[in-house]
């Protein structure tokens, strides 16, 4: 009789503890899961959620009515906290309201929420990199290049033509990428004449595409490529490869951004002239650190989370030039 009590009031004590399991879980939604560098965040942000605070990780397939439904859902289950790399920068504030309507944080990535947006509540936090930099630093690899290189202004008529294979328009690191990557290069006193540019939605097969219509268009007259990201870089190298690039001495400077596994291995063998290292891991450690403390109900802090925190809310990864010769 003692016994069957005994086993009863810890069967029952089990179910209660179960049932009183509150331990806070993460909820993430990413745009789109076959996106390189997007995939290489998520994978930290996975890993990082093994050791500590669980993560539930969904992509949205690049609807932002998908990521929406997907929030509501995170927020309905109990979600402690939501990391979101929204589809659509400029549905921020939509999402933010819904969060803050229901006391959710939440850490945006990658994609930057426009300052009104941010501005709508304090548990809302940025993670990213400053795209401005990524642009220059592609700017002035080609700057060096160019420099160095004679030769490389195959027309000679001292101006660099150029061709730029664009990410998603509106993007922050599409539209300052583009920028300051001709910025860099002018003000270094070269002469520039873009002869295209087209987007290729950091796709790589894609930036095959829109590189095979620019060679058609302009073929020999193209003197150098830079693509706003590595998948896009690789897309062209292969039309390039196609139209006899790369061989029987004929070369074509090619810059990426992002220093992806691919992106590495094309630096390596001498198709990616240069490319920018973007730090996914440590933007993905650092999206979930400060996730980890505002599900456990602390407001993060630089120590807390082990990265600099910038106006209160906003954690920049820097970037590096990266060039075969910084391989290891
Ligand atoms: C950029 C990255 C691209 C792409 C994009 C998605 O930072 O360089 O490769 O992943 O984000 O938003
Ligand atoms: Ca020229």
């Amino acid at each position: 009789m003692k016994k069957t009590l005994l086993l009863i009031l810890s069967v029952l004590m089990f179910f209660s503890c179960a049932s009183d399991d509150s331990s806070p879980e993460i909820g993430v939604t990413v745009y789109r899961s076959d996106d390189s560098f997007i995939s290489e965040v998520r994978n930290e942000i996975a890993r990082a959620g093994g050791d500590s605070v669980p993560v539930r990780i969904l992509s949205a397939d690049n609807k932002q009515q998908k990521q929406n439904e997907q929030i509501e859902d995170f927020i309905e289950s109990g979600a402690a906290a939501i990391i979101v790399n929204s589809v659509d920068r400029t549905a921020s504030g939509v999402i933010i309201e819904k969060c803050m309507k229901n006391d959710v944080p939440l850490v945006f990535f990658n994609r930057e929420p426009v300052k009104d947006d941010m501005a709508k509540w304090d548990k809302v936090y940025y993670v990213g990199a400053r795209a401005e930099d990524s642009g220059r630093m592609a700017g002035e690899i080609l700057a060096d290049y160019w420099l160095s290189h004679p030769e490389a202004d195959k027309n000679g008529d001292g101006a660099l033509q150029f061709v730029i294979i664009k990410g998603e328009t509106g993007h922050q690191d599409t539209e300052l990428r583009t920028e300051y990557f001709t910025e860099a290069l002018t003000e270094r006193g070269i002469l520039l004449e873009k002869l295209h540019e087209d987007t290729a939605m950091w796709n790589r097969d894609l930036g095959r595409d829109v590189m095979n219509g620019f060679l058609s268009y302009s073929g020999e007259t193209i003197e150098a490529v830079f693509a706003n990201n590595d998948d896009m870089a690789l897309g062209a190298i292969e039309a390039l490869k196609d139209a006899g690039y790369f061989m029987n001495g004929k070369y074509m400077p090619v810059i990426g951004i992002d220093a992806t596994p691919a992106g590495r291995r094309a630096l390596r063998d001498g198709t990616l002239l240069g490319t920018v290292f973007n730090d996914a891991e440590n933007q993905g450690r650092a999206a979930y650190n400060i996730a980890r403390e505002l599900a456990e109900g602390r407001v993060p802090t630089s120590e807390s989370i082990g990265y600099e925190l910038t106006d209160s809310r906003y954690v920049w990864i820097p970037y590096t030039t990266m060039l075969k010769s910084d391989l290891i």
